[in-house]
């Protein structure tokens, strides 16, 4: 894959997660959020905030993403991942951090996380947003 594949790849991720947004049900925050997951073999899988009105059981898009992924059979292969929360770049919260280090760790990468606003696009290694990560291996998983 050539660089400028890489950043067309990025690009389309990063568009994956605003149209995910587009769906977010996010009444009480009114924080809209979408997630795109970009797995070795091509693949793209999104999803969006869900609120509750029992504040508490709201549920993140990455979160979201990574179950919808792990419902399809998904278990490792994972790359990359754009967030798109509206015009700044906004951080994955500490729980959606450790969700996908579950499903980075199954295959082994380190994915690259895209926080995408519309003028900067904050990148981080999963391993530098949560370092020293408890995971499966811990398990003996
Ligand atoms: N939210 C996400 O979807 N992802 C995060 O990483 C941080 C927060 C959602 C949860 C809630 O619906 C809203 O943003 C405000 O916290």
């Amino acid at each position: 894959m050539t660089a400028a594949e890489s950043e067309a790849d990025r690009a389309a991720l990063i568009e994956a997660a605003r149209a995910a947004r587009e769906q977010a049900y996010a009444p009480y925050s009114r924080f809209h959020v979408g997630a795109a997951l970009r797995f070795a073999d091509g693949a793209i899988v999104t999803a969006c905030n869900v609120e509750n009105a029992s504040y508490g059981l709201s549920l993140c898009a990455e979160t979201n993403a990574v179950a919808r992924a792990m419902g399809e059979g998904r278990r490792g292969g994972l790359l990359e991942v754009a967030i798109s929360a509206g015009s700044e770049p906004a951080a994955p919260c500490g729980r959606c951090r450790q969700v996908l280090h579950e499903l980075a760790s199954l295959g082994g990468t380190d994915p690259l996380v895209m926080s995408a606003g519309d003028a900067e696009v904050r990148e981080h290694r999963l391993s530098e947003l949560l370092p020293g990560a408890f995971g499966p291996n811990d398990l003996g998983l």
